[in-house]
């Protein structure tokens, strides 16, 4: 007799539906799985046997199969030990239960309790597509999974409670909804805490409004590292569906607390410089989302830039401007999202004191080049603000006077956010990312801001892509300014976030 069984396998942050086949036919006793499982999932047969027996059911004495299908999706993972349990009860007659509407997931001990499993929400969000109405799984994923509404979930602690709740003796309630409650920010880190640094604060401000990327380069102990680790505490809070898209990425990695299953704050990550370029990125023989993905919708600062390998660096080149980066595997590829605004911070050279007023730099002309050219060109010209952090002068850091609070600058980033969401009719698109093409009409600029861009970019050898970053650079300051037109004072000060690299790496 054949049965099958509803369950979900996991592709990069998707979820598709998994049907868990079992064929018992007379012959000589086997139990094999089919359907491109790997290692882990093989293994699910001596744990299904055990759990099976210690559940107070007989193992079939008989030729099992079971087909993971589709039979073209390689599948990872014990989470498929349930529903090939249920499929081996089903096909061997020992229950009898309606399943048409829904799915079971997770892995089993060897007497029969489940355990937690990653990966739950996205499952979730997909069965709900699906039209299916159950899901049976993991106590331990229950609220992640009540996240969403809509579908009714079954909290599951070990399989001798499912049998009871199929045979009609004791049902399980059904999981109530996850509140999601929006939290303020309660940071201790503030802006005010920085003193004088006006410029670079300026600068922070927009890259924050448009997300922009941004550099910030300049000697030891001037606040490179403060200034980039207070930048959560300006940037808007997260709405609904970035919220679920980045905690779908720390479902996949079992990072999710089971009290609250939500990334409800924009992540910041700040990998260390000794990061693999897989680290980075994501990868793995199955391929696991890295630092880039668990910033999605956040920042990601790379602090001390140089010291990352040249790999690690040159890695992050294509999925910072593409939003997502896709790892391939023989039978598969993943795609993962990784939509962050990039901080970096560096020194101009290894003593730390090249270019600076009244400090003697120690490095010889050929140290500093190399140093400098630890970070590419191309990589450069893909940050669209670089801001130099000079050291804090005496008169600020002896100053009592309060700086600005971030609430204030959150305020006019909230503002400015408000002008890009309407202009560009979506809550995901800013300034650094509008297609110039499609919304032409608001990069324009006039003739004589055309003139100044024409002398910067044949001056200060800008790139197409350097041209490119002034206009949306432009529209950001305009939009901090509530400026419906570009004016020629937006464009000469995105111009100067342009010309650092003239400065340090070309001069
Ligand atoms: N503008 C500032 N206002 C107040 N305190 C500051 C400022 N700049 C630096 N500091 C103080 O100096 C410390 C070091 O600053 P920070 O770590 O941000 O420097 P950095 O620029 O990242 O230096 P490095 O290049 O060595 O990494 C801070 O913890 C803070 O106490
Ligand atoms: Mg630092």
């Amino acid at each position: 007799m054949v049965s099958s069984v509803y369950s979900m396998g996991l592709n990069g942050v998707e979820a598709f539906l998994v049907t868990a086949e079992v064929d018992i036919s007379r012959g000589l006793p086997a139990f094999e799985i089919v359907g491109l499982p790997d290692a882990s999932v093989k293994e699910s047969k001596d744990r299904v046997r055990a759990a099976l027996k210690n559940s107070e059911f007989k193992f079939p004495v008989s030729r099992i199969i079971v087909n993971l299908a589709p039979g073209n999706i390689k599948k990872y993972g014990p989470i498929y030990d349930l529903p090939i349990l249920l499929a081996v009860l089903s096909a061997s007659g020992q229950i009898d239960f309606d399943n048409n509407d829904s799915i079971f997931i997770g892995e089993l001990s060897l007497s029969g309790e489940l355990k937690h499993t990653n990966g739950i929400l996205p499952m979730a969000i997909k069965a709900k597509e699906l039209g299916l109405k159950k899901i049976y799984l993991p106590k331990a994923n229950a609220k992640e999974a009540a996240i969403i509404d809509g579908i009714e979930i079954f909290p599951v602690n070990n399989v001798l409670e499912l049998k009871n709740h199929i045979n009609y003796e004791k049902r399980i309630n059904i999981q109530p909804r996850t509140e999601i409650i929006f939290k303020n920010n309660n940071s201790l880190l503030d802006f005010s805490q920085i003193k004088g640094q006006y410029d670079a604060k300026r600068a922070v401000e927009i890259a924050a409004a448009g997300n922009h990327n941004i550099l910030l380069i300049g000697p030891p102990g001037s606040g490179k590292s403060m200034l980039a680790k207070r930048m959560p505490t300006i940037m808007p809070s997260m709405n609904f569906e970035e919220i679920i898209e980045t905690t779908k990425i720390y479902s996949i990695l079992g990072m999710l607390s089971q009290e609250n299953p939500l990334v409800l704050k924009r992540p910041f990550r700040s990998p260390h410089h000794t990061v693999s370029p897989a680290g980075l990125t994501g990868g793995g023989s199955i391929p696991k989302p890295g630092e880039l993905s668990l910033a999605h919708n956040g920042i990601l600062f790379l602090d001390e830039l140089p010291e990352f390998s040249r790999d690690s660096l040159e890695v992050l080149r294509q999925p910072i401007e593409e939003g997502k980066i896709t790892i391939s595997r023989v039978k598969s590829s993943f795609t993962y999202p990784c939509s962050v605004l990039l901080i970096v911070a560096m020194n101009p050279c290894p003593c730390g004191y090249y270019g600076h007023p009244n400090k003697i730099c120690t490095c010889s002309k050929r140290t500093i080049n190399k140093y400098l050219s630890r970070v590419s060109g191309p990589l450069l010209d893909r940050i669209d603000l670089h801001i130099e952090v000079p050291s804090v002068e005496f008169e600020s850091i002896s100053s009592y006077e309060e700086s600005e609070k971030s609430e204030l600058i959150l305020k006019r980033v909230i503002l400015s956010r408000n002008l890009q969401n309407q202009r560009y009719k979506s809550k995901k698109i800013c300034n650094s990312k509008a297609d110039l093409l499609k919304f032409k009409e608001y990069f324009e600029i006039s003739p004589n801001s055309k003139k100044i861009l024409q002398k910067a970019f044949e001056k200060m050898g800008i790139s197409a892509r350097g041209y490119e970053k002034i206009l949306r650079i432009s529209r950001s300051i305009a939009d901090l300014e509530n400026s419906e037109k570009i004016l020629e004072e937006h464009i000469l000060e995105a111009i100067q976030y342009r010309s650092l690299d003239k400065k340090y790496w070309y001069h």
